[in-house]
């Protein structure tokens, strides 16, 4: 770093670290190379004709590539206000903030609330994007294990459904129980629902935020600010989500934001209202055909060839498998094995906010067809066995 640069820096700045993984998974390129690494949708998946088609018109005459207004495109906001009332979160578009992806909605909300060293409450393991960006306003942070929270705490973050990286759905009584938790402490809760549309089976679960309405009569005495994007199921590429949550905080958010970015692009926003007023749901039933296959062909083969002593979850929809390696294993020493056998994964160390279980790791099913799946995690679980009898 140049000198004056490196006497520039904030503090905040100084502590940013790359993550290690990021060099052994620059390989992942590689012809032949089986990823389960990234969490990313399948790009076939996307509405292509629908998203250009929406564009190109939209880009030829109208407003769309104007500045507009800081809280969201009108009729995308309503839109959204409608979905989240049908399910449970009796709301208006005027507490809905549309945000350049649901990372900017957990930016601002960490911006919103966080002071140096305020107490932050976060799952045991959790997404590792998240823990990046509200690291900078540097909290003090604390796993969440489902008792009681520090009596200090200032916000509890959970990704309820599917979570990213473990899978898990938290129950309805998991639910309540981190609403209770959060009121004794009189905490605000985050829910981050990146993954809840993508469910496989079984019946959907109410959001915290629906519980939190349920309990104090409406969205506007609630403690939950929830945050919902576009990305796992249209495109992540436009950069379209938003934050639900009780209009005084949305207009302390639309202050922030404005500071930020003014507002999320014009023509993003209009070209997502129209592919999803389009069809939304079919979209939904198209992605979880595909995913539900994806992940069964993951489980199948891990039930077949996984040595003992390995465990995984069973993810009733998103895209991710969070899997223990038996006694002795360590995840970041197998990761370079696989690399060798163009296997790839993201070891769970990163995913913790303190010190993390080195026989962690997750593995994402979204981009492989069932029969590379297969193939992988076979790879895989004779390289584990091999680690597991080194171990033993
Ligand atoms: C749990 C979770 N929240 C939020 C995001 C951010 O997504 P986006 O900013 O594309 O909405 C991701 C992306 O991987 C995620 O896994």
């Amino acid at each position: 770093m140049i000198d004056a640069f490196a006497n520039a820096l904030s503090e905040r700045a100084t502590r940013l670290r790359a993550s290690e993984i990021r060099e052994l998974l620059k390989v992942l390129e590689r012809p032949g190379m089986i990823s389960f690494a990234g969490g990313i949708p399948d790009p076939n998946l996307f509405d292509r004709e629908g998203f250009a088609h929406a564009l190109a018109e939209l880009a030829g005459a109208g407003n769309a590539l104007q500045y507009s207004a800081t809280e969201g495109y009108g009729p995308l906001r309503s839109w959204i206000a409608e979905r989240m009332s049908a399910q449970g979160v009796t709301c208006g578009p005027e507490h809905i903030l549309i945000t350049s992806g649901s990372q900017q909605g957990l930016d601002l909300i960490g911006k919103l609330l966080l002071d140096p060293a305020d107490t932050l409450a976060v799952a045991r393991p959790t997404y590792l994007g998240a823990l990046q960006c509200f690291r900078a306003y540097e909290p003090t942070l604390v796993e969440w294990q489902g008792a009681a929270l520090p009596a200090e705490t200032k916000a509890l973050y959970l990704v309820p459904d599917f979570a990213n990286p473990s899978g898990e759905t938290l129950t309805l009584a998991q639910r309540e129980a981190a609403l209770d938790a959060a009121q004794a402490a009189n905490a605000v809760v985050l829910e981050d629902a990146a993954y809840v549309d993508l469910r496989f089976e079984g019946e959907p679960l109410p959001s915290l935020l629906a519980l939190d309405c349920a309990r104090h009569g409406g969205i506007d005495a609630a403690r939950t600010l929830y945050c919902g994007t576009f990305s796992k199921t249209l495109a992540p590429g436009l950069r379209v989500g938003w934050i639900c949550a009780p209009r005084l905080v949305i207009d302390r958010l639309v202050l922030l934001k404005q500071g930020v970015d003014l507002h999320t692009a014009t023509l993003n926003q209009m070209a997502m209202h129209r592919v999803a007023l389009a069809g939304f749901d079919a979209q939904l039933v198209r992605a979880c055909a595909v995913y539900r296959e994806r992940r069964d062909a993951m489980l199948t083969a891990l039930g077949g060839y996984a040595p003992a002593g390995m465990h995984w979850t069973q993810p009733e929809g998103g895209l991710f498998i969070w899997a223990e390696l038996p006694e002795g294993c360590d995840s970041k020493a197998l990761l370079a094995s696989a690399l060798e056998a163009n296997v790839a994964f993201v070891p769970g160390p990163a995913f913790y906010a303190q010190a993390g279980n080195a026989r962690t790791l997750r593995l994402s099913y979204s981009l492989n067809p069932p029969a590379e799946i297969e193939a992988g995690i076979r790879t895989l679980c004779s390289l584990i066995a091999s680690h597991s009898r080194a171990a033993a």
